[in-house]
């Protein structure tokens, strides 16, 4: 395995393409309410992206895929294709995933949205989603593992009776979309790469109501939960630092 180590030069780079990838989801989150399509999500994103930031959309044209953010809606896992007969109703929950290139190097990220009142089964799967994504980030230094992260997401989401979703991972990012190492959300401590300063990864856990089986749609991308029950997920870019982790893609409703 060849994990790049990034430069503090590339790190400042990386810095911008992740502010710029938070700053899409904050820029969406007023208009994620029931009534609109993910199709016109999409498009908000799209314009963003291109006019605002004057960045490029990473997953336009990735492997075939024709849209600028996955948005998966309660029984879907990940890579939901934005639909115009897609329309948010009260009571949904909602993933918007977006990855954008600046200057070459990209930030990746995606949080959960509920739309309008939800109930409290979906609300809790949200909230405990969040936390797995950050006690997997609190132990990210150099010296811990790759097991360590897995474990602590994993023990977090089974002692709320829920299961890690083991078909995706987390992975190395940089100048290159989806690079090594794996980023697995389940694992035992101490197992694992060891992780060193500059190296640069996202966490992006999807946990499941029910079982972790997944099935993929005959569209080629859409992931749904295997028994129809409900999936949530977060997504961070970091970079570990000398003392611990910067996390590139924080958003400002997030405390620290
Ligand atoms: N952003 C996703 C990830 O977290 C990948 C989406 S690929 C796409 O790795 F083609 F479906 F957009
Ligand atoms: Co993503
Ligand atoms: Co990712």
């Amino acid at each position: 395995m060849n994990i790049s180590i990034k430069t503090l030069e590339e790190i400042k780079k990386m810095r911008i393409a992740g502010k710029l990838a938070a700053e899409v989801l904050e820029m969406i989150t007023p208009h994620v309410l029931p009534g609109i399509s993910t199709e016109k999500l999409d498009q908000l994103c799209n314009e963003y992206i291109i006019n605002v930031q004057k960045a490029v959309p990473a997953n336009v044209g990735y492997k075939g895929y024709e849209k600028t953010i996955c948005a998966s809606l309660n029984n879907v896992i990940c890579h939901g294709i934005p639909n115009e007969k897609k329309i948010l109703k009260d009571g949904d929950i909602l993933n918007i995933d977006v990855t954008v290139i600046k200057n070459g190097w990209h930030g990746d990220t995606s949080k959960m949205f509920l739309v309008g009142k939800c109930a409290p089964h979906n609300e809790r799967l949200v909230k405990v989603t969040q936390e797995c994504l950050y006690k997997g980030i609190e132990v990210v230094k150099p010296g811990a593992h790759l097991g360590d992260i897995g474990h602590a997401i994993q023990t977090h989401a089974e002692k709320n009776y829920y299961s890690v979703v083991e078909d995706y991972c987390g992975h190395g990012i940089g100048s290159v979309y989806h690079e090594e190492p794996q980023i697995l959300h389940y694992g035992n401590k101490g197992e694992g790469l060891e992780l060193k300063e500059g190296m640069c990864f996202t966490i992006e856990p999807m946990i499941n109501q029910g079982t972790k089986y997944t099935k993929t749609l005959k569209d080629g991308w859409t992931v749904e939960t295997k028994d129809g029950r409900n999936s949530a997920q977060w997504e961070h870019t970091l970079t570990v630092t000398k003392n611990g982790c910067e996390i590139l893609t924080k958003r400002n409703d997030e405390h620290q």
